[in-house]
């Protein structure tokens, strides 16, 4: 089974059990001051599990990205060192809100376990909380598991908490012993990889809070999370996660980089690694975050250096990481399309850290082994090493310290702290900025800024105040027009000018309320930017193209519900100027009627020229009772919304995207591909606007192409009507095609002008088809009559044939299109020779071309063999080739010398009978 088919297995189980199927939250949580990163799949439930949320549903199931690198769940140390662990992985989860509890819960996931997926019960352990005995007494009567295998373990094991503070409560966990001969039993909770947690069943039904206190949850509910890549490994045979089908395209691509097998240990830990690491930062950055110097940066920062150094372990002295992110996103990017989205943006990223440390990362390894030599047979690493490597070299502590562990060293952490105090107290008192914080990140500098405000609904230009520009390329304005990618809709560009400088937007940031846009100067540079009044302006061309393409996704998504069904929704979306694409639920492919009444429907809303309404501000829990409202389930909202109406019998959506004002702008909307990205769901990709123009440029564009392939078939089949003629045939009658041209009206473009369009293309691939047929028909005829022709002139030969040695030569060229001709001359020209050796010669393709065929009777009397024969024959035009002893063909690239070859013929006879 593909790690596809495993996700979706899991997905469908808890759908056929009435589970909505909700998308992964990102792995940077928004509006959870407590986490610096998701690390479970609950982090999104967390409200209601506290009882201050609600959702529409009680039964959830999702695959969740998760990262563990920090907080209380925290696997870095064992990543890459063993096969099971990740500081990036998905968790496939359900969940019950107040709805069912142990029983189901219990009951469900080992009905998945053993009976859809077939894993052998003896393998199967459960632990319990050592005080739950309902979880204990439900194994035993919801399940056939062995009871000797139901175990109990205390708080460190069996109690779960999501962070220091949150929903928390007794668990069972499932374990599968992998041991050859299940002897594992004693092994369960003992951190050894034959016998591993797959699957943790959590009953949540406290609250830990800041003080440490446990208090009860207004109601119990369920929270479950198995490891996928675990699971993969399992079901797909394999010891390791790396194994599995989820990795190894990674681990080939790391091998192709690095040129390095993965072989040693030693190679396969750098591998594994790198393989883990590249993928936490993939989806890491794709989901907002940036190395940096502190809090998320730095954890990036940290692991991208780990990364690295593995990387220096291979001999690799380049920046290469960075190219791994696309195996990432080709891989991965069909489930989560925000790979894809962000693919440039994840390289830049890592190209860049990869580049600064690269340049410090040699001089800081001296400087370790220089230590290493000086401190003899010490096992501290002094504190004050780790410190100069962490100041001066960019290495975090984490990274001196995995060095010296690898040498069975430890790094005096103390003193490490204690010089890192003394440099700030040296950097206070001499009232600068403290050394190590002075080179300010990003992100820092971003939450220090004062908030934007977004402008853009209604304006596409505006004079703003310009806060200030950070690290050369950050410009921060206190109002903007410029779009800040949401929801699917993308960036906007376009300029800021100021008095001295004029600086082109490629890309923006936001970090909630701050916003910073990146900019490339065009005039002036970084020093000309003042504080003061500049003008942004958006590129608003595009921007309409965009807003084209953003109204017309809020009204295909409601067109697909109409005419495939309520079970659509929108599971992805990208909004950008030239295309729209959008992902939902749906099984089978969608037919062409089908697409046609999507099509109707949404060019019919406009037709109508509705206007687009939006209503803003409004509080959460009265736009959720609008009644057909639609919001995405997994995405954040705030408690005040934005709600986009295009008429209200049929389209209204939470949204804080940019659209037209009114739907008659669109102009024309067109689906230009359908495809499936995952089992069960659906892509569609559209145009409007330009892009529609483009796509149908596109259209006439290839029209023109087959019309070229067109001629080119009818001057072929003009000729073989020519051939058929000179051989005294009459060639069948074919019909032409007549196609009228195709172009692109240059006012608006209306239906049908696209049906014109499609309709032309469709006629020029029907008469190509055609074409190609009756090509073949006419081959046949040529081909019999040249068949006949060489036939008869063989004939010829045949009577006026000496004999050599007693046996009857004849050898020719003959005219013949392809091997398939010359063989049936070859066995016109045996049935005719009585007794003999026939060998004929013909230039194909500007290489020769020999056929030898031989009488039964002088295989069995003469033991002459067409193979031998034809072999020696073809040496003569350098080449080669055999076959049986009756036909047997061979070629030779030397056309020029085929008549001596031909002409051989009876010396070959003469030496192979010697
Ligand atoms: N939240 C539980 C875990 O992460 C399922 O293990």
């Amino acid at each position: 089974m593909k790690a596809d088919e495993i996700r979706q297995g899991f997905l469908d189980f808890f759908a056929r059990h009435d589970h909505r199927i909700v998308p992964s939250a990102p792995v940077i949580p928004h509006g959870d001051p407590t986490l610096l990163f998701t690390n479970a799949g609950m982090n999104q439930f967390k409200d209601v599990f506290l009882g201050t949320g609600t959702r529409e549903y009680v039964r959830a199931a999702d695959t969740q990205k998760c990262i563990r690198v920090s907080g209380k769940h925290n696997d870095l140390e064992e990543v890459g060192r063993d096969t099971y662990h990740h500081t990036f992985f998905e968790m496939l989860g359900n969940w019950s809100f107040g709805d069912y509890y142990k029983k189901e819960a219990i009951a469900w996931a080992w009905e998945l376990l053993t009976d859809v997926w077939g894993l052998d019960k003896s393998r199967l352990y459960a632990t319990v909380f050592e005080t739950d005995a309902e979880a204990a007494a439900l194994w035993k009567s919801q399940t056939d598991i062995d009871p000797s295998h139901i175990l109990p373990f205390g708080k460190k094991d069996n109690f779960w908490e999501m962070g220091d503070t949150g929903p928390c409560g007794p668990c069972s966990e499932i374990h599968i012993d992998l041991t050859p001969d299940r002897t594992g039993g004693t092994l369960v909770n003992a951190g050894d990889a034959r016998v591993m947690e797959i699957w943790n069943l959590v009953f949540i039904q406290n609250n830990r809070t800041p003080s440490g206190a446990l208090e009860p949850l207004p109601a119990t509910h369920v929270d479950t999370g198995m490891g996928f890549e675990r699971i993969c490994a399992v079901l797909q045979g394999k010891n390791s996660n790396y194994d599995t089908d989820i990795f190894t395209p990674i681990l080939s691509a790391i091998a192709n980089a690095t040129g390095r097998p993965y072989g040693s240990e030693a190679e396969q830990v750098a591998m594994r690694v790198i393989a883990d690491h590249i993928r936490m930062l993939s989806f890491a950055i794709a989901d907002g975050a940036i190395p940096g110097n502190d809090g998320r940066g730095y954890v990036l920062r940290r692991i991208l250096r780990r990364g690295a150094r593995f990387g220096r372990n291979l001999g690799m002295r380049e920046p290469f990481i960075y190219a791994i992110t696309d195996t990432v996103a080709d891989t991965m990017g069909h489930m989560f399309p925000e790979l894809l989205e962000k693919r440039e943006h994840i390289k830049r990223t890592i190209r860049a850290e990869e580049e600064s440390f690269n340049a410090t990362l040699d001089r800081g390894i001296e400087i370790f082994d220089s230590v290493l030599e000086r401190i003899g047979h010490s096992t501290v690493f002094p504190g004050d090493d780790a410190f100069k490597l962490y100041d001066t070299y960019g290495f975090p502590l984490d990274l001196t310290q995995l060095m010296a562990e690898e040498r069975g060293l430890k790094v005096d952490v103390g003193e490490f702290t204690e010089r890192m105090e003394e440099q700030r107290t040296r950097a206070r008192e001499a009232g600068k900025a403290d050394a190590t914080e002075a080179a300010s990140t990003l992100v820092k500098e971003l939450n220090d800024l004062p908030p934007s405000t977004f402008i853009g609904y209604g304006a596409t230009e505006a004079n703003a105040h310009l806060n200030r520009i950070l690290e050369g390329k950050y410009i921060s304005l206190d109002r903007t027009p410029f779009y800040v990618e949401a929801g699917g809709q993308v960036d906007d560009i376009g300029i800021i000018q100021g008095e001295h400088f004029t600086a082109e937007v490629v890309d923006s940031i936001r970090l909630d309320k701050r916003i910073v846009h990146e900019v490339r100067f065009l005039k002036g540079s970084p020093e000309a930017v003042r504080e003061g009044t500049v003008i942004a302006r958006v590129d608003a061309k595009r921007r309409q193209d965009i807003q084209r393409n953003h109204s017309a996704t809020h009204l295909v998504h409601e067109a697909l519900r109409r005419v495939l069904g309520t079970h659509v929704h929108q599971q992805g979306s990208l909004v950008a100027p030239d295309r729209l694409r959008f992902d939902f639920p749906h099984f089978g492919k969608i037919t062409p009627p089908e697409i046609r009444a999507i099509e109707d429907m949404v060019n019919a809303k406009i037709a109508e020229d509705i206007p687009v309404h939006t209503e803003a501000d409004v509080p959460v829990e009265k736009a959720r009772k609008v009644p057909n409202v639609k919001m995405f389930f997994g995405d954040k909202y705030g408690d005040i919304v934005r709600v986009v109406y295009i008429d209200e019998r049929f389209s209204i959506e939470f949204c804080g995207g940019t659209h037209v004002s009114s739907t008659g702008d669109i102009g024309l909307f067109k689906i230009i591909s359908e495809t499936g990205i995952a089992s069960g769901v659906r892509r569609i990709e559209a145009v409007t606007g330009e892009g529609l123009r483009r796509y149908l440029d596109d259209q006439v564009r290839r029209a023109t192409e087959l019309d070229d392939r067109i001629a080119r078939m009818l001057e072929e089949q003009d000729e073989l009507e020519r051939q058929i003629r000179q051989r005294g045939g009459t060639a069948p009658r074919l019909t032409r095609p007549s196609l009228g041209t195709l172009s692109v009206p240059q006012n608006a473009l209306a239906q049908a002008s696209v049906d014109a369009i499609e309709a032309g293309l469709a006629a020029r691939h029907q008469a190509i088809d055609e074409l190609a047929a009756s090509a073949t028909e006419l081959k046949k005829v040529v081909s019999k009559a040249a068949v006949a022709d060489a036939a008869s002139m063989l004939e010829e030969l045949v009577q006026s044939a000496k004999p050599v040695n007693g046996i009857r030569l004849v050898s020719s060229r003959v005219d013949a299109a392809d091997m398939d001709d010359l063989k049936r001359i070859g066995d016109a020209l045996r049935s005719r020779l009585g007794s003999g050796v026939g060998l004929l010669g013909t230039v194909m393709d500007n290489k020769a071309a020999l056929l030898c065929v031989v009488t039964d009777d002088l295989i069995t009397s003469a033991k002459l063999h067409a193979g031998k024969i034809v072999g020696e024959a073809a040496k003569i035009v350098g080449g080669g080739g055999g076959g049986r002893p009756h036909l047997a063909t061979a070629g030779g690239k030397d056309p020029s010398r085929l008549d001596e070859a031909l002409h051989a013929l009876g010396d070959i006879i003469k030496s192979l009978k010697a």
